[in-house]
């Protein structure tokens, strides 16, 4: 993906979840990253985690509220995983037009994307990550 090299990114909730799978995937692309959280531990946690890999990130803790342009559908964190009723998996996965349940490294791919300069001519949209449960025309 290009122009994600040396940019800097501020990722809220990025001690677990989908943030974390956001702060990872931005991190192998080269960015240099803010990794915010409620918890400090989580946030620095993910950061420890993405140096020890070559990335360059500190995690600290911080409150934000805010809205961003990657609406994402049921997706299947480590903490959903572990709590997931096996008859409302099975439900949600007959939902989904793929194989599978949308997982935070698919969503962490549409924000890296949307932050890249591929995506230099896409702006004020809001992308759905759901495994095509909703298809628009
Ligand atoms: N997982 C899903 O199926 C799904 C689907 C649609 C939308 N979402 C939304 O996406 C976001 C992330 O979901 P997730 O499943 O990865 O959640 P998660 O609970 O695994 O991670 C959320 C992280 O954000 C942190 N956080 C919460 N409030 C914060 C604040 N004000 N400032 C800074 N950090 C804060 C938490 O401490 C936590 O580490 C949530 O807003 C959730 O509602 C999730």
């Amino acid at each position: 993906m290009r122009g994600l090299k040396d940019k800097a990114a501020v990722i809220a909730g990025g001690g677990s979840g989908i943030g974390a799978a956001t702060a990872r995937r931005l991190a192998e692309e080269g960015a240099q990253l803010v990794i915010g959280d409620l918890s400090a531990n989580a946030a620095r946690a993910v950061s420890r985690s993405i140096e020890a890999a070559g990335g360059r990130a500190i995690g600290l803790a911080f409150d934000v509220r805010d809205a961003g342009s990657v609406a994402p559908g049921f997706t299947l964190t480590e903490e959903i995983d572990r709590q997931l009723d096996p008859g409302l998996r099975a439900e949600f996965v007959a939902g989904v037009r793929g194989r599978r349940l949308v997982s935070p490294e698919d969503v962490a791919a549409a924000v890296a994307f949307l932050l890249s300069e591929d995506a230099a001519s896409i702006n004020g949209q809001v992308i759905s990550v759901d495994g095509g449960r909703t298809m628009r025309p």
